[in-house]
């Protein structure tokens, strides 16, 4: 063990660091999951829970993983065992199973947005943008693009944390955030657009009444997702810091960059469909494509925007898939002792092959192996592993969380038990409340839909 200890790397750069992490969170839950929830889940209302969720929720658990994970300098089953003792390290076997059930499926979108990358440069889905989302949907170039997507994402990886991971997302992120900006600019632009901004922005406050049994567990598992929480990435992360730094500082960094590009999203795309004349309530996995592929089809300079669009969003799909198979591959390096690449290319075939039921399997052209994979990841899964880190922290290990924190930062006073306390009780009892009702949702969906789905 101490050899690799040793030997363990550490981010070169505060800014890799942060880089990182933000380059972790946002991804295709900023672009993909985001503007759709808020579509179908009440608009504005939505909007505010989650805002909501992020503060209340995200910040504080995001704080208990950094501290777990700069104190141990381990990966996230290795911390758990040494926070906790041996029967808590199941809890980060629990993680590394997340990973790749995430990474499974992500990979599979990931492949799609590739593919609608070089759609915008050839022009593929100008002419019927839902067929052709229905053509790339499933089927066995969907296993290719996954291919791909993977075969990325290993290759960074691989590379480890300074010269794979950190130039990456050094190169990746400021991008991401230079076109988001440059399209939410262009998008006021548009006519038409304004009705958009409307239909994002006014809240309807009866939808959240009425539906408030689906959109707390989507608004708290959409926290968790976009945030990178509650399956060790940010344990991982946190685990190759060197020196001490303000963790509430950088943390406050990460969330208001990954909150501000969810936002950002939503700014670019009702303008885009809107101006487009498309219905922005359309639910659905392959919404977002079908609608902005279409719009794109329509509008002025709409495919340059398409490669503008979708190469950003490719970039921001990566920077979070390296972060999902981090957390996995450093379980294996430190616990196993494995050379980096050879883990790197072993679990990503591992994870690879775990997403060929997504790619191939159709529900007349709809994937719906990505619902089944999704919700029991993002809203039961990610919630669980929040929960049982949170309960290892502020239950059994208040000091050692409150003197982990402090260091970079000083005497925390009054605010260390704050946190603390706002952990023990109002954030473990909401996420107990949304993963009741999460799991209640997963078995309406199992018996609704799939298991209808898989007796044809
Ligand atoms: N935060 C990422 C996104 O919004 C997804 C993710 C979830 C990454 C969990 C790592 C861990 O796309």
């Amino acid at each position: 063990m101490s050899t690799v200890d040793t030997l363990r790397e550490s981010w070169a750069t505060r800014t890799g660091f942060i880089l990182a992490a933000v380059g972790s969170a946002v991804g295709l839950g900023n672009i993909w999951r985001f503007p759709f929830q808020v579509g179908q889940e009440g608009g504005a209302a939505f909007l505010l829970m989650y805002l909501f969720f992020i503060l209340l929720i995200g910040l504080p658990a995001m704080l208990v993983e950094f501290t777990i994970g700069r104190r141990t300098n381990l990966n996230a089953v290795g911390a758990l065992r040494k926070i906790g003792g041996r029967t808590w390290q199941y809890a980060g076997a629990l993680f590394v199973f997340v990973g790749f059930v995430i990474l499974s499926y992500y990979s599979v979108i990931g492949g799609w947005v590739l593919r609608y990358f070089t759609g915008s440069i050839t022009g593929g889905y100008t002419a019927d943008s839902e067929a052709y989302f229905f053509e790339i949907a499933t089927g066995f170039d969907t296993l290719l693009f996954h291919a791909i997507f993977m075969a990325i994402t290993v290759g960074i990886v691989a590379l480890g944390i300074q010269k794979g991971i950190e130039l990456a997302v050094k190169l990746m992120v400021p991008s991401i955030i230079a076109i988001m900006v440059g399209l939410a600019i262009y998008a006021v632009t548009l006519p038409g657009g304004a009705e958009g901004y409307t239909y994002y922005l006014s809240p309807d406050f009866d939808v959240l009444a009425s539906d408030w049994q689906s959109i707390v567990p989507a608004a708290a598992g959409q926290a968790f997702f976009t945030l990178s929480l509650g399956m060790g990435v940010m344990i991982t992360y946190a685990s190759y810091l060197s020196t001490d730094r303000n963790l509430a500082e950088d943390s406050g960094v990460i969330i208001g960059f990954d909150t501000g590009i969810a936002i950002l999203t939503g700014l670019i795309v009702f303008p885009i469909l809107f101006a487009a004349g498309l219905d922005a309530a359309d639910p659905g996995a392959g919404a977002i494509f079908i609608a902005l592929a279409g719009a794109f089809a329509e509008i002025q300079y709409g495919l340059v925007l398409g490669v503008l669009f979708f190469g950003m969003f490719s970039i921001a799909a990566l920077s979070s898939a390296i972060s999902l198979l981090e957390v996995v591959v450093s379980f294996a390096v430190d616990e196993y002792g494995l050379q980096r690449p050879v883990a790197t290319a072993l679990i990503g075939g591992g994870i690879f092959i775990l997403g060929v039921p997504v790619a191939l399997v159709s529900d007349g052209g709809n994937p719906i192996v990505i619902d089944l994979y999704d919700i029991l990841a993002a809203e039961i899964l990610l919630i669980t592993g929040g929960i049982l880190v949170m309960v290892l922290m502020a239950w059994f290990n208040p000091n050692l969380a409150v003197t982990e924190l402090s260091k970079g930062i000083g005497r925390l006073g009054i605010l260390g038990s704050l946190w603390i306390w706002l952990v023990r009780i109002p954030v473990i009892v909401v996420l107990l409340i949304s993963l009741g009702l999460a799991l209640v949702g997963y078995y309406e969906f199992l018996v609704d839909e799939f298991i209808p789905f898989v007796r044809g």
